[in-house]
C-alpha cells in the first residue's frame, strides 16, 4: 500500500492557514454578516462558538470541563464562524463550519488528500439566507486552491449537499443479530481474545488503525480526539466504565484486532441483554473472525448491534441464520471531487480500457472533458481534453455520479440503468471502476 504523504502534507499545511474564501466573505458581508476565522487557543472565541455547534446539532450546553478537552483536541481543523454584530450576544456565531485536510483511502491502497468538512450548522433564526451556501462554497474553493483534489464529509440529511457536488460514495450499514438465533460458523483462530483496558486500547488503536486504513475505499485517517471520545478516555466523556475493551492477538502475541463494546441490561429478561459495538478494527481475517465470533457467542445476550459497517460484511456468511441478522443500508461517507485528472489518476481500477468523461459541475469546479487511461496493471493516467475520442468508451455524468462510483461503491451500470450516467459501453466501464472492496467509513465526523 502506498501513502501520499507529501502530497497530505501540503495540502495540509496549505489550507490549515488559508485566508477565508473573499467572494463568500463579501457575499456575507452583503448581508450584514462577518465571516471570520476563529483561533482555537481563546477560548473567549473558541467556546462560544462549540456552544454554537452543540446546540445547532440539537445537543445541550457544554461544561467548562467539556469545553477544554474539545479547545485542547482542535488544532488540526479550521474553525470558522459567520457572526452578526447586531445579535444580542455579537461573540457567539450565528453559524459555524470546521475543516482540515484528511487522507482519504481509494482503491488500490491510495491515499489522496481530501478536505473533511463538519461543524456545519446555521442558527435557526438566520435559516435559509444562504449562509450554509456561502461557507460550503467557500470552503470548497480554498480546499481547491490548496491542491486538495476532493472534499469529504458525513451528513445529518441525505437531502444537503448533492447541490454542491457531494454524493454518497460509502454506504453504511448498521446490523442487528439476534444471537438466539445465529449460531457462529465461521472459522474459529488459533490466537486470542483478551480483555483490555480502555486506555490500553486506546494506546494502540492508531497505529493498528493507521496501518490497515489505506486498505478501504472511503476510510480516512482519525483524528486524535475521535479515539478518544470512543474510547472514553477524554476526561469529560461521560458513562466511559460502561465500554468495555477487548484485543485480539495471533499466535505470536502481536495485537491484530481491537474492539470496543457497550452492553445495556434487559430487565425484563437478564438473558437478553444488548451489546453495541462502538467500534471494531480487525487488521487480518482471523481477527475479524475472533472478535465477531466473541461478539455473537456472549451470554446473557439477545442481540448484538453495529453500525457504519459495510454493505458487503464476511459476517453474514459466518452465522447459521442469515436472517438474524437485519441489515439497514445508509449514505454515509459522502465526496466531492474538486480535481478530476488527480482524482482518477490516484486510484487503481479493475480493467484496462480508454475513457472519455464529459462532467458537468454546476460550481464549475471540474466541468469539462477527460481522458482516462487504464493500464493492464490497473494504474491511470487522466488529463482534460477537447478531443473527441471516438475509439475510447465515452461517459457522461454529472460531478455527483462520478464521486458515487469514484471509490467503486455503486457500479456505472446501475447508475446508467438509473439514467443518471449516459455510457457509450457501461458493461466496460462498470469493470474498470469496479473494485473488489467494498467501501466503508467505520465512524462519523
Ligand atoms: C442544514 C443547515 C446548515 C442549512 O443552513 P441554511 O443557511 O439554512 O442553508 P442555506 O440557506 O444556505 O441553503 C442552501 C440550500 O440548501 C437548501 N437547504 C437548506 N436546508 C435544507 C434542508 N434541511 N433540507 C433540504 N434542503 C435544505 C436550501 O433550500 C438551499 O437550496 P438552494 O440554494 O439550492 O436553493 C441548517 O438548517 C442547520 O444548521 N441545520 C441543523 C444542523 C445540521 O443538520 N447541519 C448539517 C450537518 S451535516
Amino acid at each position: 500500500m502506498t501513502t501520499n504523504d507529501d502530497a497530505v502534507d501540503v495540502s495540509r499545511s496549505g489550507f490549515l492557514g488559508a485566508p477565508l474564501d473573499p467572494a463568500s466573505a463579501d457575499r456575507l458581508a452583503g448581508a450584514g454578516l462577518r465571516y471570520r476565522s476563529v483561533p482555537v487557543d481563546d477560548p473567549a472565541s473558541f467556546d462560544p462558538w462549540v456552544q454554537v455547534v452543540a446546540r445547532g446539532f440539537q445537543d445541550g450546553e457544554r461544561s467548562a470541563e467539556q469545553l477544554a478537552a474539545i479547545r485542547e483536541r482542535s488544532a488540526y481543523r479550521r474553525v470558522t464562524g459567520v457572526y452578526d454584530g447586531s445579535a444580542p450576544d455579537p461573540d457567539a456565531p450565528v453559524a459555524t463550519i470546521a475543516s482540515w485536510i484528511g487522507e482519504l483511502a481509494v482503491p488500490g491502497g491510495v491515499g489522496i488528500p481530501s478536505c473533511a468538512i463538519s461543524a456545519v450548522t446555521v442558527a435557526p433564526t438566520h435559516r435559509r439566507r444562504g449562509i450554509a451556501r456561502a461557507m460550503l462554497e467557500g470552503e470548497l474553493r480554498v480546499a481547491a486552491a490548496s491542491g486538495a483534489p476532493a472534499a469529504m464529509l458525513t451528513v445529518s440529511e441525505s437531502t444537503l449537499y448533492g447541490r454542491y457536488g457531494f454524493a454518497s460514495a460509502a454506504s453504511a450499514a448498521a446490523w442487528r443479530i439476534d444471537v438466539k438465533r445465529a449460531a457462529w460458523t465461521g472459522p474459529v483462530p488459533a490466537g486470542r481474545v483478551d480483555f483490555i483496558s480502555r486506555e490500553r486500547l486506546r494506546e494502540h488503536i492508531p497505529a493498528l488503525h493507521d496501518s490497515v486504513r489505506l486498505g478501504t475505499p472511503g476510510e480516512i485517517d482519525v483524528p486524535a480526539g475521535h479515539w478518544d471520545t470512543l474510547a472514553g478516555t477524554r476526561p469529560d466523556a461521560k458513562d466511559a466504565g460502561e465500554v468495555r475493551a477487548v484485543q485480539y492477538a495471533d499466535t505470536s502475541g502481536t495485537v491484530r484486532g481491537l474492539a470496543l463494546y457497550r452492553v445495556s441490561e434487559n430487565h425484563d429478561d437478564h438473558t437478553k441483554a444488548t451489546v453495541d459495538v462502538v467500534y471494531l478494527l480487525a487488521a487480518d481475517d482471523d481477527a475479524y473472525a475472533a472478535l465477531w465470533r466473541f461478539f455473537v457467542e456472549l451470554d446473557l445476550v439477545g442481540e448484538v448491534r453495529a453500525r457504519e459497517l459495510s454493505v458487503d460484511e464476511p459476517l453474514w456468511w459466518m452465522i447459521s441464520d442469515q436472517r438474524a441478522a437485519t441489515v439497514t443500508v445508509s449514505d454515509h461517507q459522502y465526496v466531492r471531487i474538486l480535481d478530476v485528472p488527480a482524482a482518477l489518476a490516484a486510484r487503481r481500477y479493475g480493467a484496462a480500457g480508454r475513457l472519455v468523461l464529459d462532467v458537468e459541475d454546476s460550481l464549475g469546479f471540474a466541468d469539462g472533458r477527460f481522458v482516462l487511461e487504464v493500464d493492464a496493471d490497473g494504474s491511470a493516467r487522466a488529463t482534460r481534453t477537447t478531443d473527441a475520442a471516438p475509439d475510447a468508451i465515452s461517459l457522461s455524468l454529472g460531478i455527483r455520479e462520478l464521486a458515487a462510483v469514484y471509490l467503486g461503491g455503486v457500479s456505472v451500470v446501475t447508475l446508467a440503468r438509473a439514467g443518471l450516467i449516459a455510457a457509450s459501453d457501461p458493461v466496460a466501464a462498470a469493470r474498470m471502476f469496479g473494485w473488489h472492496r467494498t467501501p466503508r467509513l467505520s465512524f462519523w465526523y
